[in-house]
């Protein structure tokens, strides 16, 4: 059931560059790479702006953002009790992967987001074996939760930041290792991950399944606009409803990228 309800800020924190952490109380639910829409109290931004759930707690909801636009900038000006609504859980979110399957999880910046749940899931109650790969510009953030829920964690930054590796997490990930990829993050690192998998079998020599969460500005956010619209196996998908996560073989890239 989607609720609509207002929520008051716990915590509104920096956390990297640009990058922040809200908690809302709220009592709800939502699955791995579910999103809410998050509506700012002012006249402007009028649209409410899609942000995947980085934790939940018995009474509270959190997201990571990072501040792009005009929305997310007055959202970082925001304070502890003041009110947002919310709209959600929506969207798909990510399958959990078969028992015994070895899966690869790859967040780019901000797209980690939508991975710290479902690594949590998957390594409390699923068989799978799963690594974590986290890819960053600058700063590595937010790593202290995630080595709280797992300890296969690849991390690296492209500017040089020790102990972590250095250049593009797709560097350091031989898909061939994995039965499946699930990615968040931007655009290129899809591109690169689509190419480094095509027509390369894991080692059963099987294909290598690759699902991505997928990222468009979004109105109604709730299936009636059709305002954020992919083309997946020749047919408009909307990914507010059909996605975000869509398998990345399906996904037209021509007419996406
Ligand atoms: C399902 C989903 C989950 C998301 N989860 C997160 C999250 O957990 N954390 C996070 O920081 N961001 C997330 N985003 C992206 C986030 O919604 C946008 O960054 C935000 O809406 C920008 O709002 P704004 O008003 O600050 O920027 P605007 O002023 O609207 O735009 C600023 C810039 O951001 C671009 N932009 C705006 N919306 C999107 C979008 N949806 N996708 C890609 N580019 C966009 C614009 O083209 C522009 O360049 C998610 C998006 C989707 C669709
Ligand atoms: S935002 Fe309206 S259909 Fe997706």
């Amino acid at each position: 059931m989607i609720v609509y309800k207002k929520a008051s800020i716990l915590e509104n924190t920096p956390v990297g560059e640009n990058i922040f952490h809200l908690s809302l109380e709220f009592s709800g639910w939502a699955l791995p790479g579910q999103f809410y829409l998050l509506k700012l109290p002012f006249q402007e931004p009028l649209l409410a702006r899609p942000f995947s759930v980085f934790e939940l707690g018995e009474r509270s909801i959190e997201f990571l953002y990072q501040v792009k636009g005009v929305g997310t900038n007055l959202l970082s000006t925001m304070v502890k009790r003041e009110i947002l609504t919310l709209t959600g859980p929506l969207g798909n979110g990510w399958p959990l992967p078969e028992p015994e399957k070895k899966l690869a999880l790859i967040g780019g910046g901000i797209g980690l987001a939508s991975l710290n749940m479902l690594t949590r899931e998957i390594n409390s109650k699923n068989n799978s074996k799963v690594d974590l790969y986290l890819g960053f510009s600058k700063k590595p953030f937010m790593l202290e939760s995630f080595s709280k829920i797992t300890h296969r964690i690849v991390v690296s930054s492209e500017e040089k930041n020790e102990p972590f590796l250095q250049g593009k997490i797709t560097e350091f990930i031989n898909p061939a290792d994995y039965d499946a990829i699930y990615a968040c993050g931007p655009r290129p690192m899809f591109k690169a991950l689509r190419s480094m998998i095509k027509n390369e079998g894991n080692k059963y020599n099987k294909p290598i399944d690759l699902l991505v969460s997928l990222e468009e500005k979004m109105a109604c956010g709730l299936g009636s606009c059709w305002g954020c619209v992919v083309k997946v196996k020749g047919e408009y998908k909307r990914v507010c409803h059909d996605g975000p996560v869509f398998n990345a073989w399906e996904v037209d890239w021509d007419e996406y990228s």
